[in-house]
């Protein structure tokens, strides 16, 4: 395996008076990546429009009178380092423009994708080809919609394809790949082709591909979008199962909310280029930043979204009823409750320490979105 930590590039590159390091000497270490003020402009020449649209140049006008695309308009996103980063959007919002900025398979018009390592920052915009190359190989893996299997080769031979291209050892490259095969749950197809297995199971593959890798980075476009509701629904247990395991930073990207919320530690949501709002799953849910976030999350199972954090009378004394985790979901919470016949609960965190109640009747209230038509809004239809 190859020994070394990235970077061990060129180091005269990183020691002369960096500017972004210079500008942030103070690394977060909870942030995988930093994307900052990203913007990309597709058409012939893009340098020449990126201080209009900064000065507010509408996508139309650069569009209809100048002849370019505005792909991404000024992007900021921390993802979390080891957590799951989700960018939600309609179709044409700009995902996998916004993905491929972190592997640089897209070039930004400006802006910086900062990798954090060893507390200095990488701009991936800034890497040499060279150094880009061994980024791309050792710090990221891609998990296709599509799949993107070598027809002519079998499972385990596409699995360890991305090792062998790094020179691994063929016995310890095949060691980790059918472990990974293993534990994506195809265990006894090592030998067969990808024309011999269902989508889900192919998707399978991919995710093993990606893992065997063994990147830090797991880049995840529409992934499962392609795969039938169940089998969808299997996958993402199969990645939020492995994710305990390997805390690696996730970027999922997908068009579908009930995913967004189930995988997402953070969620950004794009429209026409740009973030209209990020946060928690949460935070989306009981605060949706204007109308079209608000028509997206109205339908939402908030029982699954909200926890017994946020519901909770915090400092109340404690109750006779069952004990529930802060982080809890007011479902299962609610589940707990009538199971016992209770009507609230305590909430009590990991070390066994007293911190709330939370009442049955808060959380079917909770549960319950609020009706527009305070406002006069159309009735939600249906
Ligand atoms: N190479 C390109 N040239 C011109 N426009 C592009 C190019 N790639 C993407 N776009 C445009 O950028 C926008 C975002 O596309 P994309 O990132 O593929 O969206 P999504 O992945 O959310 O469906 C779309 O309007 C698309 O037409
Ligand atoms: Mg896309």
């Amino acid at each position: 395996m190859a020994e070394a930590v990235w970077p061990a590039g060129p180091q005269a590159q990183s020691t002369q008076a960096h500017p972004l390091t210079e500008a942030r000497p103070r690394v977060d270490a909870s942030v995988g990546i930093s994307i900052r003020r990203l913007y990309k402009i597709f058409g012939p020449t893009p340098g020449k429009f990126l201080e209009p649209v900064q000065q507010g140049m509408s996508k139309q006008e650069l569009r209809d009178v100048h002849g370019h695309v505005l792909g991404l308009s000024n992007i900021s996103i921390d993802m979390p380092a080891g957590g799951i980063q989700v960018v939600m959007g309609l179709s044409g919002s700009g995902k996998s423009t916004l993905i491929r900025h972190i592997n640089r398979l897209i070039d930004p018009t400006a802006g910086e994708v900062l990798i954090p390592v060893d507390g200095r920052e990488l701009d991936v915009a800034k890497m040499s080809p060279r150094e880009l190359l061994r980024f791309r190989r050792e710090q990221t893996a891609m998990v296709f919609q599509k799949f993107a299997l070598f027809p002519h080769l079998t499972v385990l031979e596409n699995t360890e394809y991305g090792l062998q291209v790094q020179g691994v050892p063929g016995r310890k490259r095949r060691e980790a790949a059918a472990r990974w095969i293993e534990r994506v749950g195809l265990k006894g197809y090592e030998d067969s082709y990808p024309n011999q297995l269902s989508g889900g199971m192919q998707q399978r593959v991919g995710l093993a591909r990606a893992l065997t890798n063994d990147a830090p980075i797991l880049l995840m476009d529409e992934a499962f979008s392609a795969l039938d509701p169940l089998i969808r629904a299997d996958m993402q247990s199969v990645l939020l199962d492995i994710q305990q395991e390997i805390g690696k930073t996730i970027v999922f990207i997908t068009h579908d909310l009930d995913e967004a919320l189930r995988l997402g530690d953070r969620i950004a949501i794009l429209r026409d280029g740009e973030v209209v709002q990020q946060g928690t799953g949460q935070q989306i849910v009981l605060k949706p930043a204007d109308d079209y976030i608000e028509s997206f999350v109205r339908d939402v199972n908030r029982g699954r979204v909200i926890r017994c954090r946020t519901l909770m009378q915090g400092g109340a004394a404690p109750v006779q009823g069952p004990a529930v985790d802060p982080s809890l979901v007011i479902e299962e919470a609610a589940r707990l409750l009538s199971a016992e016949s209770c009507e609230a609960a305590n909430v009590v965190n990991s070390k066994g320490r007293h911190l709330g109640t939370i009442a049955m009747a808060d959380i079917i209230g909770a549960m319950v979105p609020p009706r527009p038509e305070a406002q006069g809004a159309p009735a939600a239809g249906t």
